[in-house]
């Protein structure tokens, strides 16, 4: 228990009592655009709330920490409203390194007259300087895997030269690092009685590469805890808060169902 430390409360509150510099991962995904109602639960969420937020999170982030920040825009009146992109220079402002936008392929019931289907959220990868792990997950198999290296390679001005002695006659790898589109499919069967899961997967693959084993992980809007439950499984600290108490009971049940 004492890895873990979980709020009922308003997470602009509780940052500004935790001391700067102890969180080494964020992994939290903000009300999209006031896309959704929480419960009928009132929040005060607008660019203001979320600028405070951000510096917050600034903050409290260790050197070479991380925050994932997955998010996207609302459609109004058929065109996007951009909060995103905005919200991800915001983080720049605020000292983060915009480290990659990433995207999490999925694909949405939300059909438009004019536009084709929306199939992906942001998922922007923001850091405190270098981030200091980055355990790349190596699941992409490679075209070429196990022939030897040999040929050319293209050089900065175009043109190609024979590869060096020291690459040529290695075996390349079977599998790579994944590209930074993540196709993981959303819950088919969301039964926690939130509205807006994301997948485990989600939170594990990015928990796994931009943490250690101990380090302290942060989701900031827990909703049903699905951060919390991959950080107890994958041996984390973890810190969560959710304003809204129905949710907040529903993820303080998943986490501790998860200690062994
Ligand atoms: C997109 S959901 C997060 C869902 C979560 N990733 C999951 O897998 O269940 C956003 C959550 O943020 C909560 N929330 C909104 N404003 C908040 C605030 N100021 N402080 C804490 N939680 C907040 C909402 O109640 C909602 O549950």
């Amino acid at each position: 228990m004492e890895n873990l430390s979980l709020y009922n409360d308003d997470c602009l509150t509780i940052l500004r009592t935790l001391k700067g510099e102890t969180v080494d991962l964020t992994v939290t995904s903000p009300p999209y655009d006031n896309i959704r109602s929480y419960n009928g639960c009132v929040i005060n969420w607008n660019y203001q709330t979320f600028q405070a937020i951000a510096k917050e999170l600034y903050r409290v982030t260790a050197k070479g920490g991380v925050v994932v920040w997955v998010v996207s825009d609302a459609t109004v009146h058929g065109s996007e409203t951009g909060t995103s992109f905005r919200q991800a220079l915001w983080f720049k402002e605020c000292g983060f390194n915009l480290h990659d936008t990433m995207i999490w392929q999925k694909i949405s019931p939300f059909q438009h007259r004019n536009r084709y289907i929306q199939a992906f959220d942001y998922m922007f990868v923001l850091s405190k300087g270098v981030p200091k792990t980055a355990n790349l997950i190596q699941d992409r198999k490679n075209k070429w895997g196990g022939t030897q290296v040999h040929g050319t390679e293209r050089q900065h001005d175009g043109s190609t030269k024979a590869r060096s002695s020291v690459q040529k006659g290695k075996t390349v790898k079977e599998y790579g690092a994944r590209f930074n589109i993540w196709d993981i499919s959303p819950n088919k069967a969301n039964k926690t009685g939130h509205p807006a899961v994301f997948p485990e997967q989600l939170a594990t693959d990015h928990i796994r590469t931009w943490s250690k084993e101990g380090d302290t992980v942060l989701d900031c809007f827990m909703g049903s805890g699905t951060t919390g439950v991959s950080c107890v499984k994958n041996s984390r600290r973890f810190i969560g808060v959710e304003i809204d108490k129905t949710y907040f009971d529903i993820a303080r049940t998943r986490i501790l169902g998860e200690i062994p």
